[in-house]
């Protein structure tokens, strides 16, 4: 923050912004209905912060009205089956989430709802240091700092931190803790998210339209947009495997559900090899498996990877020695590197050459 600033007169001034640019989202209660008492619903501000973890907003709105429409509150989520629940969150990445959410339903349907304190919430499954605050802020109004990625850098803009992230996090916590006011925290803490993905963006900020232009340190020496640095990221490595896609008479695919624990743990997939620089060949069956020309390309959080596609047609009475066919699949409820491959393996041109791998 610029010399001669101070706190409560910038957190005021971001509170008149939202109070006429607040979002509107699904999981929102704005500003004129929150200083006319209504109150948001735990249950849809807990769904939303879980969704939104690592992911925007543009791609959680159609899951947010999906799963709303499906368990309006959380007993009936609590009583869904896990495989529904997964199947609903297929598209959304980093399913432990979707594991955890219906644990974490469970434990507050049985315990006749959420707590109200972030110690409470931090013990739910699913639930950590910024998922907690944000829920006691945001459904409760309870005063607690949130600091995600959009803070960090409003935080980091506001007063020119130069050091780079992450070492910078715990001071950028501290600055944003400082300017977190005892009034309205709720709202507080949902315009510092707007403000980040709507003025304060990574890229191009609009500081000519920023409440806190006057505020802000980089704005005055002329360096928001190269804030907040970061410290160069090892380049992520590429690793190799082969989708095998079996297809039986009746046109059903060979699916296995991936083991518990680890990445796309309890989803859906196709039989495969391991994920690796030299992965070892491992066909769930016996059968003339034709490698299809290029490959499938899906980046995770350490890694990119590069999928061969082998499509084989099985006879009926065919057994295979892991996975079980689908006569019921759709490819809706498969992960997206999953659909990747179903969508490689139907629009094959199996009159192309064939691969020399
Ligand atoms: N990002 C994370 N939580 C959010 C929220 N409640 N509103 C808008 N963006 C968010």
């Amino acid at each position: 923050m610029r010399d001669g600033y101070d706190s409560a007169e910038c957190s005021a001034a971001l509170l008149r912004w939202y109070d006429g640019a607040a979002r509107v989202l699904p999981w929102r209660v704005g500003p004129a209905d929150r200083a006319a008492g209504v109150a948001p619903d735990p249950y849809r501000v807990w769904l939303s912060e879980i969704m939104l973890q690592q992911t925007t907003v543009a791609a959680v709105r159609a899951y947010f009205h999906r799963f709303t429409a499906r368990w309006p509150d959380v007993q009936a989520l609590a009583a869904a089956e896990e495989s529904e629940v997964m199947a609903e969150w297929a598209g959304l990445g980093y399913y432990a989430r979707a594991r955890n959410l219906l644990a974490c339903a469970r434990a507050v349907a049985k315990a006749g709802g959420f707590p109200t304190d972030r110690d409470g919430l931090r013990a739910l499954p699913g639930i950590g240091a910024y998922t907690s605050a944000a829920i006691a802020a945001i459904a409760y109004d309870h005063p607690e700092c949130v600091v995600d990625g959009n803070v960090e850098r409003v935080v980091a803009r506001l007063f020119a931190v130069t050091d780079p992230l992450p070492g910078a996090r715990r001071t950028l916590a501290r600055l944003a803790e400082s300017l977190t006011p005892r009034q309205r925290p709720g709202d507080y803490a949902q315009a510092m998210m707007d403000l980040g993905a709507t003025v304060c963006t990574p890229r191009n900020p609009r500081c000519d339209e920023c409440p806190l232009e006057g505020f802000c340190a980089a704005r005055a020496a002329g360096i928001a947009a190269s804030l907040p640095a970061r410290a160069p990221k090892p380049p992520k490595p590429t690793r190799r495997g082969t989708a095998y896609v079996a297809l039986r008479a009746d046109g059903a695919p060979l699916l296995e559900t991936r083991p518990a624990k680890g990445l796309l743990g309890g989803m859906p997939g196709w039989p495969g090899t391991d994920w690796s620089e030299a992965p070892t060949p491992a066909p769930p069956l016996d059968a003339d498996w034709i490698t299809l020309p290029g490959t499938v390309r899906h980046t995770f959080t350490h890694f990119h990877l590069d999928l061969s596609v082998a499509l084989a047609r099985v006879p009926q009475h065919a057994t295979p020695a892991r996975g079980a066919f689908r006569p019921d699949f759709t490819p809706d409820s498969l992960p997206t590197v999953m659909r990747k491959v179903w969508e490689h393996a139907t629009t094959a041109d199996l009159f192309a050459p064939p691969s020399k791998d």
